[in-house]
């Protein structure tokens, strides 16, 4: 008889999406986490595959592992999340010593694939199961934050991504089920909450729109804030506008990736809009929100982006004056359409372009962080500061970092702090 697994360590690459689904992998297994993977009867590497970096990061982690099964043969080693999804058995053919290769739909089917696993060895791949939903994500309680997921897959087809293929069509959660998870996590003491989708302003559910999700989310008794992530522009609804203007939860950050400003990129990346319009949406929401804070992503050396085409992406950026921008060099990922075309930008103009990008916006969001000197801001208290413990740590509506000289017990609380200081990735307050 084998006994129970005990403990479990758990790595996650990528983006929220990623972080939710670790955090329902732990509530599903119901193991006590470990920090060291030398300690774990269970180990599993959620992995990412946006970029050809985060596939390479996924499979140095799970070579890392074959160490670990040599010291410790009953250890179980699972690899689950977008890279395991896509390279499946492949996975399997090249490290020999794990166990588990999981894809992103199955999370409820761990408890039983690994318990079986432990008395049985073998090798097992499992990818798909009904209700990919049906497991609610660990929060510690008293938590100030936390995610709800309320739809998986993405139906857009932009050129470039492969997260169709490794998440699958869009899959919109029942509003029913979204809410009874957020209400959940209010209940442990969550007081902002983040509804996440791949393009999570499209969610729709029995005649039901976004903007009337986050409504009923706002009405959650206790909850003070709400955000959601990543909008795609071309869901930016009149409705939606209206709703973030007149929902005193929904916070004034929106989070609304453009990835180029030139029409011919953007055309060829299959976004659906052009430059003016999206000039024309960040009008209207600005118009209607003069406060809401603005964040993007943009990928550089695109195939046949030219020195022009990135001179436009450039004076989008000094247009618009965003937050805050991710972005990052193209990457092929095989089986996208865009894997397919010519014109490659050579590495190192790529390179160079993401510099210049960089430096563009890391002076715009300091001017940006600087004008918020001596304003008032209202800041929902997080925690102790990272860096500094004597300072708590949160954030403003338009999701600024700020630290400031405040008791812990302000913590879940909405605190009044005048900006003292402003750095490049955060701001330094002083209760008001
Ligand atoms: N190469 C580079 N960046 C990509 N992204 C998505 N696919 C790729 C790719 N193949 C970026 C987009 C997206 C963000 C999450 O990752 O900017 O919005």
């Amino acid at each position: 008889m084998v006994e129970e697994a005990k403990f479990l360590y758990i790595e996650t690459y990528g983006c929220q999406m990623n972080d939710y689904d670790s955090s329902r992998i732990r509530a599903a297994l119901n193991l006590e986490v470990v920090d060291d993977p030398r300690d774990a009867d269970v180990v599993i590497i959620n992995t990412c595959s946006i970029r050809d970096k985060a596939d390479h990061k996924a499979f140095s982690s799970v070579g890392r592992l074959k160490r670990l099964k040599r010291n410790n043969p009953l250890v179980i080693l699972g690899v689950g999340g977008c890279a395991a999804q896509l390279y499946g058995e492949k996975l399997l053919e090249r490290n020999p010593h794990l166990d588990l290769v999981f894809g992103t739909r199955n999370i409820p089917m761990l408890p039983k694939l690994i318990s079986e696993l432990r008395r049985e060895r073998r090798v097992e791949t499992s990818f798909d199961v009904e209700d990919i939903f049906e497991v609610e994500p660990y929060h510690e309680q008293g938590r100030v934050t936390g995610y709800v997921s309320v739809q998986q897959g993405c139906n857009k087809k932009c050129t470039y991504c492969i997260v169709p293929s490794v998440r699958g069509e869009e899959v919109n959660r029942p509003t029913d089920k979204i809410i009874r998870e957020a209400s959940n996590l209010v209940n442990k003491g969550a007081r902002e909450l983040t509804l996440i989708g791949q393009t999570v302003n499209s969610w729709k559910y029995n005649g039901e729109r976004f903007s009337d999700l986050l409504r009923r989310a706002a009405e959650i008794e206790g909850l003070l804030r709400l955000r959601f992530t990543t909008s795609y522009p071309r869901d930016l609804t009149k409705k939606l506008i209206e709703t973030i203007r007149n929902t005193k939860e929904v916070c004034h950050h929106i989070h609304l990736p453009v990835q180029s400003g030139s029409d011919r990129i953007l055309s060829a990346m299959a976004r659906t809009y052009t430059t003016v319009w999206y000039l024309e949406a960040v009008d209207r929401l600005r118009d209607a929100v003069p406060d809401m804070a603005l964040s993007t992503d943009i990928i550089v050396g695109f195939p046949g982006e030219t020195a022009e085409d990135f001179d436009d992406t450039m004076k989008l950026i000094e247009q618009v004056q965003f937050d805050g921008i991710f972005s990052f060099k193209y990457s092929a990922r095989h089986g996208t359409p865009a894997a397919e075309l010519r014109n490659a930008v050579p590495d190192e103009a790529a390179s160079t372009r993401l510099r210049e990008l960089q430096e563009l916006q890391r002076e715009i969001t300091l001017k940006k962080n600087q004008a918020r000197v001596g304003v008032v801001e209202e800041v929902l208290v997080e925690g102790e500061s990272k860096n500094s413990p004597e300072l708590v740590s949160g954030r403003t509506s338009q999701n600024r970092i700020v630290n400031f000289n405040g008791k812990l017990e302000l913590k879940g609380e909405i605190a009044k702090v005048k900006i003292v200081k402003a750095f490049q990735n955060s701001l330094r307050g002083q209760l008001n």
